[in-house]
Parts: structure tokens; C-alpha cells; sequence
């Protein structure tokens, strides 16, 4: 929990942490990542044979290294909207024998070079869940259960046997499946309404979970504050059906997935956006309250979770998803990206899994050339967050000036609180607190008071740049970590736009 109080902008700001106030503990997943194919994510990005950058399975090594890097705990694979068109089996199997497919998502030409098998293996090479999503477009319930017997099955059955035919014994057990992406959009192929998107994603749910019980099923939702979120969530958060009934502690749906993308051409209604996005997470939690009560689940199920499967700063004016989405991120997005990230880790304890869209040069913090990869600006609060904040999210307070301004979305005026001094904090399973700053103002630099902080050693991480509009590209680094430690005496000064990591150990002194 953060608190939040208002003070006038000549007044001195303060944040007291409470280490040993515990929230909710942070899940790993919110670190997540997501690989579709679409622009150079897969071709070009994770995927790029016959470069000397790649390995023996066409594997680009510095990417890998850079996943690596970020400790990436799960990816959701192969869409977005490219699913909706996609036949997995046109991915397995002998190169050679596979179709090239006309792609309706990007308009584009599918190869099926890479595929199932493909993904599975860079996931186990970068150590890290493969997340797939369902094509709910011109994809069958058969199709489905198909690929979760040959991804998952011991059986001696004909997708399981096919599996082994392509060269994989053991089942891959993959955990998390996704009931479909983005159905509601108009730009789906065969989108559908809310009405026939329940009723078909209950009884997939229904059939999936009666071949494989031990998966996790994400409902698609959309934006978490809509009436397709709502209505979806009371139609399929059930626990009584055919194949779980006599188990209360088990459901249908484990997790709801939302998307959010923000942007402004303004640094302020940019930075401050992502705060829709924690908004969001808090209506969609109370949609899933109310969608338990008026279905009389048993508090026995554990309460369904929020999956953030895709969220990231995008215009996509700026980067059309046709022309492969490759936005150029500036210190501003670099901030909006912290905003988002304190977002998740204050609402730990609805957030079951969030994923940066995307992973690889399709609006991502990470770039790839022939020659190498680019950090972005986004790249480094989202490495510092991956690492340090982890472990369970703790009791933050802060008084601090707010930006009254515009902001975009408008809604989040009124209905939310957008401070200079946006917060999180967590302490680590070994016992180390961190807390996260990022302070959006372009003109002032704060000092500030920190309660709570009992150490002489603190390690200072900062992010920053010249001005909100920098960017990095090859040979151009201007936005990285800057690395210094501290006292832990007096109040610290959290310079102009800069995003903040402040780490010590508790009870340290
Ligand atoms: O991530 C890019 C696209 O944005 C995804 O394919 C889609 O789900 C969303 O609209």
C-alpha cells in the first residue's frame, strides 16, 4: 500500500518507508516478457540464422544474453493479433514441409520457420516460461486441445506421438494459457462480442482443463474497467463445473488478462499516464470481487489473479504495428516505464503476471541490428526493477507536490493521484530494501527526507539523461545506470526527471 498526501509545491516533500510492513508478496511474473511475429520480434530479433551473432539453432546470442540479463520469468508467444490466425501444426515438423501463410494481423507473409518446438527451445535456453495464447480467430477448440497434448502430454496419443516424431520426448508442461487475445477489437479477424466470446471461452476453458488440470487459464479481458471485462468475468468466474465439481479450491479461470498503452507527445501527460494503468488493476480486482460474490465462489478458490499480458509506452502513429512497431524510446518513456512498474509492484497483490510489449524491436526497450543490440532508455528502470524489486512489496508514504495538469488518458484526473514523486518499495527475501523514485518533474530537483531508512551504506542507482527528450541509439548511449552509494544521512536529493533505485539492507544500523 502507498499512500499518497498532497502538499503545496513550496512545501518540502517526505517518504517514509515501512520495511516491516509487509503488503503482498510481488510475483516474479510481473517481469515478464512477450514474442510475436510481427516486425523484426521473432525474424531478425530472437530468431536470425545465418548471422555470426547467432548459434547453432539461429538463436541470437546477445539477445539471449540480454534475457538473461533482465531475468525474464515467463513469455507470452506467438501473438497478440497475429494468433488469430494462426495454425501451430503450419510450425512443427520439418522445415522444409512447412507453409508460407498469408498473415492478416501485419500483413505480411508467415514463413512458419520458427515455431513451437523453436520457442520451446529458446525458453529453455534463456531459462524462462514459455506463456501461449489461443487463436480464438479462425482457430478450432480441436486445434487447441491439439497443441496442449503435444506441448504437454505423456500419453501414447497422436499430438504427444508427433511431438516425439519432431525430436522432444519429454512433455515441455507448459503452465499458462491464454483463452484468446484482444477479442473484443474490431481489428481482429472474426472478433467477437462479449456475449459469444464467454460463452465459447468457457467451454475451451471446460474441455482444456479436463485434458490437462494442472494448467493456468487466462480469460481475455480489456481493459479491466469495461463492460466486456465485467461481463466476461461473471460468465466464466465459476468454480462448479464438470470435471473440478467436489473441489473447492479449485476454478476454471485462474487469471484475468488486461492491456494498456500510453503515450503523449507532452512529458508530463506521458509520464503521468501509466497511473491509468494502476487504475485499471484496482477496477479489474473489484470486477473479479464482484464477479466472486454474485457467483457464490467459495473463498476456498484462491482469488483470480490480473494478467498485464501486455502493457508498454506506444503510439502508434509514431510506430505503426504495420511498418513492425519500432519506437524510439526517449527519458520521458524511460520514466512513464517506472511509473508502471511502481503501478505493479503497489497492487503486488492482484498482479499474478504482467508482460512488456514486446521483448524484441517491435515497441521494446531492446534493439537488434545485424551487427548488435541497443539498450533503449526503457531498457535500464525495467533491469533495475527486475532486479532489486522483488520479494514482498512494503508500506510506502509520501507527501509530495502533484502535477495537476492534463492527462491522457483524461479519466485518470479525478479518478487517481498523479504526484512528482511516483513510489514503491519492496524488501527482498534476503533482506535488502529497495525503494524505487522516479521523479517526474522536467524543472525541480527534491530533497528529501527519507523515514524509515536505518543504514549507513546505501546503494544509489539512478537513471537519467540531459533532458526527458534524449534517446539512445548505436554509438549514442546517453541514458544508462549511474551507480554511486550514500550515507543513508539527511535527506537525499532526487535530481530532475530521473528514476531512482535506492537499495540498503534492513536494520542495518
Ligand atoms: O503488441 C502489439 C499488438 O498490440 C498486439 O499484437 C495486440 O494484442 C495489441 O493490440
Amino acid at each position: 500500500m502507498a499512500t499518497f498526501t498532497r502538499i503545496a509545491d513550496d512545501e518540502s516533500p517526505s517518504i517514509t518507508i515501512h520495511p516491516n510492513h509487509k503488503i503482498a508478496r510481488v510475483n516474479n511474473n510481473i517481469y515478464g516478457g512477450f514474442t510475436e511475429h510481427m516486425g523484426r520480434c521473432i525474424y531478425g530479433g530472437i530468431y536470425d540464422p545465418g548471422n555470426s551473432l547467432s548459434d547453432e539453432n539461429g538463436f541470437r546470442k546477445d539477445v539471449i544474453e540480454a534475457m538473461k540479463e533482465l531475468n525474464v520469468p515467463v513469455v507470452r508467444y506467438p501473438g497478440g493479433n497475429f494468433v488469430a490466425t494462426y495454425h501451430w501444426l503450419d510450425g512443427v515438423g520439418p522445415k522444409e514441409n512447412r507453409p508460407k501463410r498469408p498473415e492478416l494481423a501485419w500483413l505480411g507473409i508467415e514463413s512458419n520457420e520458427f515455431g513451437t518446438d523453436e520457442f520451446m527451445k529458446w525458453c529453455e535456453i534463456v531459462g524462462t516460461e514459455p506463456y501461449l495464447c489461443l487463436n480464438f480467430g479462425t482457430g478450432t477448440l480441436d486445434e487447441a486441445l491439439g497443441w496442449l497434448e503435444y506441448c504437454n502430454s505423456t500419453q501414447d496419443t497422436h499430438y504427444a506421438n508427433l511431438r516425439r516424431k519432431n525430436g522432444r520426448d519429454k512433455p515441455y508442461k507448459v503452465k499458462y494459457w491464454a483463452l484468446g487475445n484482444e477479442c473484443w477489437g474490431p481489428w481482429q479477424v472474426a472478433q467477437l462480442t462479449k456475449e459469444d466470446y464467454a460463452k465459447k471461452a468457457y467451454q475451451w476453458a471446460k474441455a482444456l482443463k479436463l485434458l490437462d488440470p494442472s494448467i493456468t487459464l487466462i480469460l481475455c479481458g480489456e481493459t479491466g474497467y469495461s463492460s466486456w471485462d465485467y461481463y466476461v468475468l461473471k460468465e466464466c468466474v465459476k468454480w462448479d463445473v464438470h470435471g473440478l465439481s467436489g473441489d473447492n479450491t479449485k476454478s476454471l479461470i485462474d487469471m484475468h488478462s488486461i492491456h494498456m498503452y500510453t503515450a503523449d507527445k507532452e512529458h508530463l501527460p506521458n509520464a503521468t499516464a501509466p497511473r491509468g494503468a494502476e487504475r485499471a488493476i484496482q477496477m479489474a480486482s473489484a470486477l473479479i470481487d464482484l464477479a466472486r460474490i454474485e457467483n457464490k465462489v467459495p473463498e476456498t478458490v484462491p482469488k483470480q489473479t490480473i494478467c498485464f499480458d501486455e502493457w508498454n509506452v506506444w503510439d502508434p502513429v509514431r510506430a505503426p504495428g504495420e511498418q513492425g512497431a519500432e519506437e524510439k524510446y526517449t527519458l520521458s518513456d524511460a520514466l512513464a516505464v517506472s511509473v508502471f512498474l511502481n503501478g505493479f509492484i503497489r497492487q503486488a497483490k492482484d498482479m499474478g503476471m504482467a508482460n512488456i510489449a514486446q521483448s524484441v524491436n517491435v515497441i521494446s526497450p531492446l534493439m537488434t541490428s545485424k551487427e548488435g543490440i541497443v539498450k533503449q532508455t526503457t531498457w535500464w528502470p525495467l533491469l533495475l526493477f527486475s532486479k532489486y524489486m522483488r520479494g514482498h512489496s512494503v508500506a510506502v508514504n509520501v507527501r509530495s507536490p502533484e502535477y495537476t495538469g492534463r492527462t491522457n488518458p483524461k479519466w485518470i484526473r479525478g479518478t487517481t493521484e498523479t504526484p512528482y514523486l511516483d513510489c514503491s518499495a519492496t524488501v527482498s527475501d534476503d533482506g535488502y530494501v529497495s525503494l524505487a523514485v522516479a521523479n517526474l518533474s522536467e524543472e525541480k530537483a527534491f530533497e528529501v527526507p527519507l523515514e524509515g531508512l536505518k543504514a549507513e551504506t546505501v546503494e544509489v542507482y539512478t537513471v537519467n539523461g540531459d533532458s526527458v527528450d534524449v534517446v539512445n541509439a548505436a554509438g549514442e548511449h546517453k541514458v544508462g545506470i549511474k551507480e554511486s552509494s550514500w550515507d543513508g544521512k539527511g535527506p537525499f536529493k532526487f535530481g530532475k526527471h530521473s528514476f531512482t533505485l535506492l537499495r540498503w539492507k534492513a536494520g542495518a544500523a
